[in-house]
């Protein structure tokens, strides 16, 4: 097979043309316009929450909510070292630490007893991450929030739909927050959503996004804030997404239950996220780890993959061991243990069941063969 198979790519097979024609022909292009308000309504609905705020991306998505919450130069919140960056550096943004807890070997997800290790007097609150579509076990961090009285933050950049005992990932912190960028199960481009059942929270993060302007009256300013808005033509992107989200959704588990079925007898070579107990994860990336007798490292894979025209990831690199946020006494071993052995390998709706054969058999080849 000679065609190149990127790691990620949107799919648009609804109203995205429409609506953003409709946005060019009527000239609302910023993000004043219709699409912007019917976007976080529908998006709220589908959460089963009371507001959805828009924002242009994921990252000023988990930002806001800290500001709102008032984070303060010192404090210190619990995140994952595995996850993307944004989830560390909003953190920062606000004069805070962020304070990284290890993985579980399973999930991959953050562990809650290493939560537990990690608390200090300043530690204010927790960001879970649901890593590559898989919901964190949420019960036990809920548990230890109460506990210590913190605030949890749930960073659902890349689970859109995911389900946890029954209820949408996303549904049990304080606030939870998605990113659109082009490779999520939806996009609008760029993009991001924050989601709440707490009314008050909302409003100030509205003031928020929207330059910290007051919301009756037009050129009054009564905070700092920024201008971390949604265009209307992204929004109507995101909302002929969002009318086709459980086929972008089946899409994906589609193509995860034939990675596993490809990958079935390969159990000596390739370990497989779990999902969480009572989850349904979305498969937002399909990723394996290599075991010791694979016969080549996952850098070497990677490259010989690229060779094959097939585009892959290494998983996050741990946020402790990059320049940025480096720190040699994090104590994460599990977390680098699985990011150090991980590849995300193409996951997106234009994938045939031919193309994730032709994958495995690569993959096959160059490690077990
Ligand atoms: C876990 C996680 N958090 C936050 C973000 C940030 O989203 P964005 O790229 O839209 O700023 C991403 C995006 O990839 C992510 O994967």
């Amino acid at each position: 097979m000679n065609k190149r198979i990127p790691v990620a790519v949107p799919n648009f097979i609804g109203n995205e043309k429409k609506y953003v024609d409709d946005c060019i022909d009527t000239t609302w292009i910023s993000s004043a316009g219709k699409y912007v308000g019917k976007f976080e309504k529908e998006f709220a609905d589908y959460m089963g929450v009371k507001e959805a705020v828009s924002c242009c991306n994921g990252t000023v998505a988990l930002h806001v909510p800290l500001i709102a919450l008032g984070l303060q130069p010192g404090d210190e919140v619990i995140v994952p070292s595995l996850t993307y960056i944004s989830t560390a550096n909003v953190v920062r943004y606000c004069g805070a630490v962020p304070v990284f807890a290890d993985s579980l070997a399973d999930t991959w997800n953050i562990d809650p007893e290493d939560i537990r290790r990690k608390i200090t007097p300043k530690t204010k609150g927790i960001i879970p991450v649901h890593l590559y579509g898989n919901p964190c076990d949420m019960d036990p961090i809920m548990d230890i929030a109460r506990e210590y009285n913190l605030f949890v933050l749930e960073d659902a950049a890349e689970c859109h739909g995911a389900v946890y005992k029954g209820k949408k990932a996303g549904n049990f912190g304080i606030a939870s927050t998605f990113s659109f960028f082009g490779n999520k199960i939806i996009t609008t481009g760029e993009g991001g959503m924050i989601v709440t059942n707490d009314e008050e929270l909302a409003k100030q993060m509205r003031v928020i996004k929207g330059q910290g302007q007051d919301p009756n009256r037009r050129y009054w300013f009564t905070r700092v804030g920024y201008n971390y808005r949604m265009t209307n033509i992204e929004a109507a992107i995101g909302l002929a997404q969002l009318e086709n989200i459980e086929t972008h959704i089946a899409q994906r588990r589609k193509v995860a239950s034939w990675y596993m079925e490809e990958l079935n007898g390969m159990e000596d070579y390739v370990e497989l996220q779990h999902v969480t107990e009572g989850a349904e994860s979305v498969w937002w990336m399909f990723s394996v780890l290599l075991k010791d007798k694979a016969k080549i490292t996952r850098d070497e894979l990677i490259l010989r993959l690229e060779k094959d025209n097939i585009e892959t990831r290494p998983l996050f690199y741990p946020m402790h061991q990059m320049p940025v946020y480096f720190d040699p006494e994090a104590k994460c071993p599990v977390c680098e243990n699985i990011a150090a052995r991980g590849i995300n390998l193409p996951t997106h709706a234009l994938l045939t069941r031919e193309d994730v054969a032709w994958i495995c058999k690569r993959l096959r080849y160059h490690i077990a063969e």
